[in-house]
């Protein structure tokens, strides 16, 4: 059983990750780790944060000589920005917000924990959180790649600016959105992608977007149709959705499918000249029965606007029980980018999970053999 957690808070001393279950064996480079964490990092409409944060996984348990023993790895990831908070921090007068920031955490955790300050919220729901997840999805990343799976993604919706995806093999798309600070791998879309984030930025305002995940080498059969719980389409849109203002997610072209008649929806089968089936198209996004079909995962995601904005909204003060508007906190403008690489985390995940399960084994050779 595959499992992790994650602890820690935005502007505390750091955020902690404890993944149980890994195989013993598997090589553990702390650079690829930190790789993938600065992957998260970048992206054009991010804020000032990330330019403090140089974001370094320490490894504190379960990795000896860089290989993994089978015991729970812990990883500790420093938030840089502690300095600049320590005092408010161990004084407990961090700034209080008592205006609910429409879109985010802030009114009903106050209310679910009975709080008259949305900071402690605000604290853990902060997307700070996914650098602990992405640290997670590197390990998980390296597992996958031991059987020969990658996972990756790209952007292709920025607020209004839609890219036109051209018809390349998925590890082409990926090596090109890797060189753009949107992630898009059609340079024309990236620009008006950047445009669209500097007029949101002088209008005080925010974007969301849509990022697609991708995963290759699977083989046929990982999740099952045998029990709602075990489909892996569920547990990936579960994984997928629970990132931060991602708000819906689509696996192939669900809802272009929904529209067009079965004929036209659904993959062929056809033997191809050596006797092995091929499935000329892949319209179901590489998930039939809740099961891995051999196909590449085509996973959509689609995340709202970030909810604080430089320009007010209108909220109220829970604390003087008067209209209020909202009070800016340092923020991304547009953080698409970021989340299609914390996506690509969740994805390895599940998929290293269903890997597991699928093959057993407490070691990585127990795991090949
Ligand atoms: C990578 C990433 C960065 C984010 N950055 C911000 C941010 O700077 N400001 C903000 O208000 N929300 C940001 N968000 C979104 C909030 O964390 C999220 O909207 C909030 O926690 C409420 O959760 P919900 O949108 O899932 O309902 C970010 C999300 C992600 C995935």
């Amino acid at each position: 059983m595959l499992r992790f957690l994650t602890a820690g808070e935005s502007h505390g001393p750091g955020l902690i990750a404890i993944v149980e279950g890994l195989p013993a064996g598997l090589t553990v480079e702390p650079d690829a780790i930190d790789h993938d964490l600065a992957r998260r990092q970048v992206g054009y409409g991010r804020g000032g944060r990330m330019a403090i944060e140089r974001d370094h996984a320490e490894i504190l348990s379960g990795v000896i000589g860089h290989r993994t023993t089978g015991a729970p790895v812990t990883l500790r990831i420093e938030n840089r920005d502690w300095t600049n908070w320590r005092e408010h921090w161990l004084n407990d007068d961090l700034p209080s917000l008592t205006v609910p920031r429409p879109g985010h955490a802030d009114y009903a955790g106050m209310v679910k924990y009975g709080l008259d300050d949305a900071r402690p919220v605000l604290e853990r729901a902060s997307a700070r959180e996914t650098a602990a997840r992405v640290a997670v999805g590197a390990l998980a990343r390296r597992l996958l790649a031991e059987h020969a799976i990658a996972v990756g993604s790209y952007v292709v919706e920025i607020g209004s600016a839609i890219a036109e995806v051209p018809e390349l093999p998925l590890h082409e798309l990926w090596r090109r959105a890797e060189s753009s600070d949107v992630r898009c791998p059609d340079m024309s879309a990236a620009d008006r992608m950047r445009s669209t984030i500097d007029s949101a930025r002088q209008a005080g305002d925010s974007l969301g977007g849509v990022f697609v995940i991708g995963a290759t080498g699977l083989p046929v059969g990982l999740g099952s149709h045998v029990q709602w719980d075990r489909r892996i389409d569920a547990r990936l849109a579960g994984a997928v959705m629970s990132i931060q203002a991602i708000k819906g997610m689509e696996i192939g072209p669900a809802f272009e499918n929904a529209r067009l008649p079965g004929t036209q929806v659904h993959d062929a089968f056809r033997f191809d000249g050596e006797g092995r089936i091929v499935r000329p198209t892949n319209r179901a996004g590489g998930v039939e029965g809740g099961m891995t079909n051999g196909e590449p995962i085509l996973i959509r995601a689609a995340m709202k606007p970030i909810p604080t904005t430089v320009t007010p909204q209108h909220s109220v003060d829970l604390a003087q029980r008067r209209p209020a508007t909202t009070q800016y906190q340092r923020s991304d403008v547009c953080a698409v980018p970021a989340a299609a690489v914390v996506g690509e985390a969740m994805v390895a995940w599940v998929l290293a999970e269903a890997l597991i399960e699928k093959l057993g084994g407490d070691s990585l050779a127990e795991m090949s053999r």
